[in-house]
């Protein structure tokens, strides 16, 4: 993403680039490091955030957006490309009716920025817990075992619902539809009934029970006050060994779901908002976020992306459902 930027943006408008470490911390901070094409050389199969992240928001820091215009003023900056999730993204679009020229590009693995069908991280994750996915099916069928394999996503199970499709799950659980652990656990031994021994739930981060069916302790916070999630696979494992009498066991899948290698596909859709947002850049559309739809990636207003968190389809939900148990 970073790397076409900086190719379009020195080679076809003989651009400078400056990229900022830690992403807002470094904004406010005038923390950067120059970006150019020979200094990218190497990153197209490098995973991660290159330039490093923070939860630094201007909004929360005294005098934030003060410090961001005099970074902008030091150094003639004449736009802010924010690359990031919801959070990064609400920031800019903030920033933007400050009177700051932003554009902005959706990345997240958790793929639930509105507008956009896809935002960039997303496959790979998909790619990485599907693997995954797979690989349990050998233990779960030798061993005659219930998986319950946990996945990313606070808010939304497009990882899941995805990965749950791809890797053949026997049931998956998203936060956009609180489970009742009576028909998870009724739905395994039905299958089990039917001489299936072996079953695999994925299980997103966010998933939660319905009201007053199960007992989950209390969510937790960071110091910025983000809910710090991990955990309930363990909760429902335990449900369903009780409940069931099946032998279950828990792989938690993590950042593992974060790092690596990106896909092709999610080197190609970076590489193309790369190129979209330095040509946003040049055509002055402040406030505007690259967006894929229609295999065609063209420009939505901040404003419109951030507005709700993009959910599961039900189309895609039903296709899962065929599949379950
Ligand atoms: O927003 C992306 C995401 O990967 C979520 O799916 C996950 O809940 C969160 O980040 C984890 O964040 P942290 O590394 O701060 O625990």
């Amino acid at each position: 993403m970073i790397r076409a930027i900086v190719r379009k943006a020195e080679r076809h408008y003989d651009d400078d680039i400056f990229g900022f470490r830690d992403g807002y911390r470094g904004l406010m901070e005038n923390d950067w490091i120059a970006l150019d094409v020979v200094g990218m050389r190497g990153s197209l199969p490098r995973g991660g955030t290159v330039l490093g992240t923070s939860r630094s928001n201007p909004y929360r820091t005294k005098d934030g957006v003060e410090r961001v215009r005099r970074t902008m003023a030091a150094n003639k900056l004449d736009a802010v490309i924010v690359i990031g999730g919801e959070g990064s993204l609400s920031c800019g679009l903030a920033l933007f009716r400050d009177g700051i020229p932003v554009i902005g590009v959706p990345k997240t693995i958790d793929n639930d920025i509105g507008i956009t069908e896809r935002t960039f991280g997303f496959d790979t994750a998909v790619t990485i817990a599907t693997e995954a996915i797979d690989r349990l099916h050998t233990t779960a069928e030798s061993h005659n075992r219930v998986m319950v394999v946990e996945v990313m996503g606070r808010h939304v199970g497009h990882i899941a619902t995805w990965a749950g499709i791809a890797g053949g799950a026997t049931i998956t659980l998203i936060p956009e539809e609180p489970f009742d652990i009576n028909e998870v656990c009724h739905s395994l031994q039905r299958r089990h009934e039917r001489g299936r021994y072996a079953s695999i739930v994925v299980v997103a981060e966010g998933a939660k029970p319905v009201a007053q069916t199960l007992t989950i302790a209390p969510d937790q916070f960071d110091e910025f006050g983000h809910i710090r999630l991990g955990g309930i696979a363990n909760i429902v494992a335990d449900e369903i060994e009780t409940r069931t009498g099946y032998e279950t066991r828990v792989t938690i899948l993590g950042h593992v779901q974060r790092g690596g290698s990106p896909t092709a596909q999610d080197r190609v859709l970076a590489s193309r908002y790369g190129i979209a947002a330095i040509d946003a850049v040049h055509e002055g559309a402040w406030g505007e976020m690259v967006a894929l739809q229609a295999d065609s990636v063209i420009r939505v207003p901040l404003e419109k992306a951030v507005a709700e968190l993009k959910t599961v389809s039900p189309e895609l939900r039903k296709v899962a459902r065929n599949f379950f148990a």
